[in-house]
């Protein structure tokens, strides 16, 4: 096992619960420590699994302080109770302010991230090659591919900087080349920092065991209305994360399977 040790917790959902007309999540109970990994800064990747129509895009508001629970609660950074604005997120449909380029919907972004203060520019023009849109920064959001908007709204919340980034479906849509490409800069943004936390909502099991260290499944369970954590799965102790090229070692498919059978 790759050396590291779990420190405080950066994020604690306590029985969290939502119903509309029937319950939609029961008994939520999850938390996300600071992995401290020896010679690197090391952020966390989480990712969310489930079905189609379980309940993922409503915990994601839960989880980013855009929706109140019916009951039960989401704390960050010790004790605070999560607001809306504390994390950067990534709708599954990537809102975009249609009336902004997409430079000047980038540079609103960068110039809320102090640690950028005078490298906006620069930063975007980087990103933007990273990403395969240098010729597409003037255009309007409606002159973009499905594809395109995608990036551009993961660029967005990549240059505003917040601690903890949330993604709903990001790996949907893309193509494979493109899918590398942005597993490769999750992962580079996770290494930036320490406390960077990506928590990625996705019915992708493949790509998202690939780039997390915990899974956490949703599912139903038995005579129980509403969808729950059925089990959390540290990749960590499997030998399963920070590993390029894993996806055809035997413990890598067995891990699929496990997902497979709990969904
Ligand atoms: N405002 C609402 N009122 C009543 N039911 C709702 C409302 N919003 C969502 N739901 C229900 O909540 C359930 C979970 O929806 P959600 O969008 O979270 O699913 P999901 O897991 O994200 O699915 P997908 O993988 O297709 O995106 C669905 O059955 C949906 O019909
Ligand atoms: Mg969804």
């Amino acid at each position: 096992m790759t050396q590291h040790t779990k420190a405080e917790v950066i994020l604690q959902v306590k029985d969290v619960a939502l119903t509309y007309d029937r319950p939609i999540l029961r008994d939520i109970n999850l938390s996300i420590r600071n992995i401290v990994r020896p010679g690197f800064s090391q952020g966390q990747v989480v990712t969310l699994i489930g079905r189609s129509g379980i309940g993922k895009t409503q915990l994601f508001k839960i989880l980013s302080g855009l929706q109140a629970p019916t009951s039960g609660q989401v704390t960050i950074h010790g004790n605070q109770p999560v607001k809306a604005g504390d994390m950067g997120v990534i709708f599954q449909n990537y809102y975009l302010f249609e009336w902004r380029t997409v430079y000047q919907s980038l540079m609103l972004a960068a110039k809320k991230n102090k640690v950028l203060a005078g490298m906006e520019k620069q930063t975007i023009e980087q990103y933007a090659h990273q990403f395969q849109l240098t010729g597409h920064l003037i255009l309007y959001p409606r002159q973009l591919s499905g594809g395109q908007r995608q990036r551009v709204s993961i660029m967005q919340q990549l240059l505003k900087g917040s601690n903890f980034i949330l993604l709903d479906e990001p790996f949907s849509g893309l193509d494979v080349c493109m899918l590398d490409k942005a597993v490769e800069l999750l992962l580079q943004v996770s290494l930036s920092d320490e406390l960077k936390t990506l928590i990625i909502v996705s019915h992708d099991i493949e790509t998202s065991v690939a780039i997390s260290d915990t899974v956490f499944i949703l599912g139903t369970e038995p005579n129980k209305a509403g969808a729950t954590i059925k089990k959390e799965i540290d990749l960590i102790e499997r030998d399963l994360a920070w590993q390029k090229n894993i996806k055809q070692e035997r413990r890598f498919l067995e891990t699929l399977e496990e997902i497979k059978a709990d969904l």
